[in-house]
């Protein structure tokens, strides 16, 4: 067991090979923080943290009044408000006689082996038991009988602790959560830089790392949606920490919907990060006896650089988030129709496409929008999910037949959470549309958001799509959401309860797709929101890849790519070789340079392969071709990031087998320039002792990690990208 709990001294300590956490149960009951770091193997009892306040202006907890502590400068677990700590909240309770201040003490704690489910939320999980340990630690006000449970998980072999609460009400009478956050970690300094992945539509998780400085930082979605804007991520990093080595705190939380993660840095130098659903447009009903579970945080702890923190969440979502038939299987080139028709197709262009794409090698052929309703641009049809029968007049299933004729998969592009007012559904179904009674509905894209908190919307949705899937026997779905929520209103809640309405649409959603997703596990989903403005950890639980952004050039992508990759692994990325010049930024870029950033996560083809040459196509089926021979290396191998995009002109990462000896290197630049300064590229993950091939020199691993490689003319002169492949000759 990884978790101990000493009774006498009231230590609570979770402890893996790599990290301690502990914490301390004070004869009071309040329960402090006492440190979250490397593995402490040794411990000769509690260890007290110096009581810092010597004036009156922060009140003493009760218990304490003729000592100097106060809760204002302890290290906590679960601070709240109205007790003398006047820092941020980990939660707020407006109690029935409108009053909030709480007096949490100790009640137990409970250890077991595993990880139990969250209630109704995506979250990792353990597949055995002994994978992870649980400690849920009760604490309660006796006063105002609320009742917090703590739940925090230690994995066996990864540095990474989860956390999630449980608030209940055991009063006789209704209590609001205004704010529920699902952790809070007091750290003793702020000697840290702030690392987030803000961005915007198709500029998707750009990294920005700033000194950390005195006073509330916070980094949110108001949006209902974990949004383009900012992922719902942070880690506070030493200022030396680098690529490799060094000491951060990185917390990324399990939700899709409105989040907020706050670092406030207090009088004493010290940094509390919190975090958790959005108070804004939040507020919950606990009635009598009822609970309120929060969505999960993963915080990760490591000394070993951004290196050490994105292999933890690689670990961690490929082997304890992802799920399904997909989550070991290496993933197929699709084909997808979006950047090459848009709206523009008939059954017969669509299949002559997709005999194309079979011809390069495409595996998947997916229509993307456009086929259904009467969808000829964005301003109608959202809702009514059966062919378009001007474009596909012999339906779904005809089509699919054709496709599936070619020996290829077929999928379509849904937008289920949508309706446009130009549909069907909306005039038989106002109401199931997101809009204040009375009120003209706010609209974005020319839609209108459906009311996901409701069974019985999505039931029509349910059985819509089912019909669709079952018809055309669908491979594959790409889910998109085009619009951020606004008007907030649901008619299903009382005037009082109506800021429940964005949580309850997200649970609404996850209702959804659990029940999608099991009833079509052979379906593999894509998980899209304009790109990738709902790429998070919640919805990575449901669906195993991700459209990363609507920014199909490759160095946008490059950048794109990289910030993502901070977090998720290469298979959980989708990225098209689309034209050239670009779609979105008019850049004319080499297809060479293209094929290497569209090849550096799961390939998919935009192209508009009928006008293309035969040498053209050739080259493009070799290129499909090789992808497939080093996909699984690709997808599934150590991925190393090496020369950032974000602060120099190049971006460069490394793929590495797991056998160590098969190695590819891809260096990327934005725009080629003469007479370059020398460039160099530390390689990572080799075997030191064993010999690789580069070019015409054989080299020990050792060397290429330590002295590098030289990026000279033997290699590649005036090159736009290098991919090198690297083997072991030994
Ligand atoms: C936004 C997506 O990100 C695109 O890939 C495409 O599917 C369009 N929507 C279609 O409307």
């Amino acid at each position: 067991m990884s978790i101990t709990y000493d009774q006498n001294t009231g230590q609570i300590h979770l402890f893996n090979d790599q990290i301690s956490y502990i914490m301390q149960v004070q004869t009071s009951g309040l329960l402090l923080h006492s440190y979250f770091g490397k593995r402490i193997v040794l411990l000769s009892g509690p260890l007290p943290y110096p009581v810092r306040d010597s004036g009156d202006f922060s009140p003493r907890p009760v218990g304490y009044e003729n000592t100097r502590f106060t809760l204002d400068s302890a290290l906590q677990e679960i601070p709240g408000g109205g007790n003398g700590d006047y820092r941020t909240p980990c939660f707020e309770v407006t109690y029935a006689d409108g009053t909030k201040a709480t007096d949490l003490r100790f009640v137990g704690a409970t250890i077991r082996a595993g990880k139990p489910k969250l209630n109704k939320l995506p979250a990792t999980y353990v597949k055995k038991p002994e994978e992870a340990d649980t400690i849920e630690v009760s604490m309660c006000d006796n006063f105002r009988h609320l009742e917090i449970t703590l739940q925090y998980t230690i994995f066996k072999d990864l540095p990474v602790i989860t956390r999630s609460i449980i608030y209940k009400n055991n009063s006789n009478r209704v209590m609001t959560l205004g704010k529920a956050y699902s952790f809070a970690v007091d750290l003793p300094d702020d000697n840290f830089e702030l690392l987030q992945l803000p961005g915007a539509w198709a500029r998707e998780k750009q990294i920005v790392r700033t000194p950390l400085v005195p006073g509330d930082h916070v980094l949110e979605s108001r949006r209902g949606a974990s949004s383009v804007f900012q992922q719902p991520f942070l880690a506070l990093v030493r200022p030396s920490t680098t690529e490799d080595t060094g000491e951060l705190y990185a917390s990324h939380f399990v939700y899709s919907g409105s989040f907020r993660l706050e670092v406030a840095v207090d009088h004493y130098h010290q940094a509390r990060l919190t975090g958790g659903i959005n108070p804004v447009d939040f507020s919950w009903e606990l009635k009598p006896d009822t609970e309120f579970q929060t969505p999960e945080m993963v915080t990760v702890y490591t000394d070993q650089g951004l290196h050490g923190m994105s292999k933890a969440f690689y670990r961690l979502y490929g082997d304890h988030l992802v799920r399904g038939e997909y989550q070991y299987r290496d993933r197929p080139v699709v084909f997808n129709s979006w950047e090459t028709l848009t709206f523009n197709f008939n059954e017969q262009r669509l299949v002559s496409l997709a005999a194309q794409a079979k011809a390069v090698g495409a595996e998947v052929f997916v229509v993307d929008d456009g086929w259904f309703g009467h969808r000829d641009s964005d301003s109608s049809s959202l809702g009514d999910w059966s062919a378009d029968r001007q474009k596909l007049p012999s339906g779904i299933k005809s089509l699919a037949t054709k496709i599936h004729a070619l020996n290829m998969g077929f999928g379509l592009w849904f937008e289920p959470e949508m309706v446009s007012p130009d549909s069907e559904l909306y005039r038989a179904h106002p109401d199931w549309a997101i809009a204040i009674p009375g009120v003209s509905p706010v609209q974005g894209r020319h839609q209108l958001v459906l009311d996901f908190s409701r069974a019985d919307v999505r039931t029509h949705i349910m059985n819509a799509m089912s019909q669709i899937i079952d018809a055309g026997q669908l491979d594959f779905i790409k889910w998109d959401m085009n619009r951020n929520i606004a008007s907030i209103y649901s008619a299903s809640l009382p005037p009082e309860r109506q800021m429940e309405t964005l949580h309850r649409y997200i649970l609404g959603l996850y209702a959804f797709l659990e029940e999608l997703t099991s009833k079509y596990p052979n379906v593999l989903f894509e998980n899209c929101s304009g790109g990738g403005g709902r790429f998070d950890a919640g919805m990575a639980y449901y669906m195993p890849q991700s459209w990363a952004s609507d920014d199909t050039d490759a160095w946008e992508r490059t950048k794109i790519q990289y910030g993502t990759s901070l977090l998720f692994p290469p298979v959980m990325i989708d990225a098209h070789l689309s034209e050239s010049p670009n779609q979105q930024v008019g850049r004319i870029t080499d297809f060479r340079t293209r094929v290497a950033v569209a090849g550096s996560a799961n390939l998919g083809l935009m192209l508009e392969l009928d006008k293309k040459t035969p040498e053209e196509l050739s080259k493009i089926k070799a290129v499909v071709e090789a992808y497939k021979k080093k996909r699984h290396m690709i997808q599934f191998g150590n991925f190393y990031r090496l020369i950032s995009p974000f602060t120099s002109d190049y971006g460069a990462w490394e793929f590495v087998d797991e056998t160590r000896r098969h190695v590819l290197v891809y260096l990327v630049q934005a725009l080629n320039q003469p007479s370059k300064p020398l460039l160099t590229i530390k390689l990572t993950g080799l075997i030191p002792g064993a010999h690789y091939r580069v070019a015409n020199r054989v080299w020990y691993g050792a060397e290429l990690m330590q002295y590098g490689l030289y990026l000279n003319e033997e290699l590649d002169h005036d090159f736009a990208s290098i991919d090198l492949a690297i083997d072991c000759v030994d």
